[in-house]
């Protein structure tokens, strides 16, 4: 059956994507890949690695694509440009990728067309695997393919089955039809929260002690980011307002920065940028309490063996936004809790009239503040969905998800 049929294929009329192809005997199952993706109104453009041109000749490609398939930088005395490329693309996939590619993408290496081009492209990258067994399994594969998707680059996993070299597990490239399948739900995705309004908050608060003394946390602001990101990728217009961030703040178009330093600062903007959106998102670690009095001057030691301070407490901004809720609106919060895990996030959800709340928990090993993976469970009044340990942007991309299905936009009664 063909592949398109009961598909809705219609996502990727006129869209432009890049077809990355690497040396390795799956490398054949791309020609079908390309003709579906003509066949389904897609602009195509092909770029393979030297070794690709081993398995499958680029003249199949062009012809298939009907654009001329690039593999070096250079041809003859002229430049390919990879930029133009790069920036061309609305989504590049990869597919085959082998276990030097994916080395060289994860750690920046551009000394090909589609890695350079890879560099250069803003859009989303998604990576379709094959190489054998263990291959596969070895510790660097496991370790490039982890930093890729913490990059924000989206996996597209093995099958299991018969391998070129006789043996039997996980390692061959996902088939065509399925890849296929995905690139449409993935364009259906971009359309979730087109034209709504997205406000992210994230990383921590500081708050002033002295002119060269502050309190704050560990907050990166990595989740905060990845959400804005994948909040941007569902169609949405999102305003991140974020304290001082520990990870490179997010490019992209459809995001716009509000950097702050205090909770006060935090609340000032989210209260007005909250009267416009659609959706809010809570995932800054702000300071509970701030000192109650800021001094001008460096606070001297002045012979005291001990040194009080007094905290008052800051504005909860999800509680200030969450009285002010309206009918389609919809609120997520974080939890970090250390005990009585399930039972608090609940309280939290109804206390600061959230629709869902993400918990994670301090106790999970590779969780939480400064990792690049995270463990949640997604909560709201009626469901409980729990996301195992994984890149945050992965996480990101599951919760718009699960908002998208409990997103109740506002209808006139
Ligand atoms: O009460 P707690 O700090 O545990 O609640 C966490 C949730 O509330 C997070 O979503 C966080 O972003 C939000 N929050 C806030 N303003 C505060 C404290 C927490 O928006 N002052």
């Amino acid at each position: 059956m063909d592949p398109s049929e009961g598909q809705n294929t219609g996502e990727l009329a006129g869209k432009k994507i890049l077809l990355g192809i690497c040396g390795s005997i799956a490398a054949y199952k791309a020609a079908y890949l390309c003709r579906l993706f003509v066949k389904a109104g897609a602009s195509m453009r092909v770029v393979m690695t030297p070794t690709a041109t081993s398995f499958i000749s680029p003249v199949t490609l062009s012809t298939l694509s009907r654009n001329p398939v690039h593999v070096s930088i250079t041809d003859d005395d002229q430049w390919n440009d990879h930029v133009e490329w790069g920036l061309w693309a609305d989504l590049f996939i990869i597919a085959p990728v082998t276990a030097t590619t994916l080395a060289k993408m994860a750690s920046g290496i551009a000394d090909n067309m589609l890695l350079a081009t890879y560099l250069s492209a803003r859009c989303k990258c998604l990576i379709a695997p094959a190489m054998d067994l263990d291959m596969w399994k070895h510790p660097s594969t496991r370790r490039n393919l982890q930093l890729l998707q913490s990059d924000g680059v989206d996996l597209i996993d093995v099958e299991d089955g018969e391998l070129a070299s006789g043996l039997v597990g996980p390692g061959r490239m996902s088939e065509p039809d399925e890849i296929f399948k995905l690139i449409c739900r993935h364009f259906e995705r971009s359309q979730i929260f087109k034209g709504k309004k997205v406000l992210v908050t994230a990383g921590p608060t500081v708050e002033k002690i002295d002119p060269v003394r502050f309190i704050t946390n560990h907050s990166t602001g990595r989740m905060g980011t990845e959400l804005a990101l994948a909040f941007a990728r569902s169609g949405a217009a999102v305003q991140l307002v974020h304290g001082p961030l520990k990870v490179a703040p997010p490019d992209n178009p459809s995001i716009s920065l509000y950097s702050v330093e205090t909770a006060r600062e935090m609340e000032q903007i989210c209260s007005q940028l909250h009267q416009n959106c659609d959706i809010a998102a809570f995932t800054a670690a702000v300071s509970d309490y701030r000192p109650k009095t800021a001094c001008d001057k460096k606070i001297k030691k002045d012979g005291r063996d001990n040194l009080s301070i007094e905290f008052e407490r800051n504005p909860d901004i999800a509680a200030i936004c969450g009285k002010r809720k309206r009918a389609g609106q919809f609120h997520l919060g974080f939890a970090l809790e250390t005990d009585n895990e399930q039972e608090n996030a609940i309280k939290k959800l109804r206390e600061k009239n959230f629709d869902a709340i993400a918990l994670n928990s301090l106790a999970d090993e590779g969780a939480g503040f400064g990792h690049l993976t995270n463990k949640v469970s997604l909560i709201s009044e009626n469901k409980s969905v729990y996301l195992e340990l994984k890149p945050k942007a992965q996480i990101a991309e599951e919760i718009v998800n699960f908002i998208a299905e409990n997103y109740e936009p506002y209808s006139e009664p």
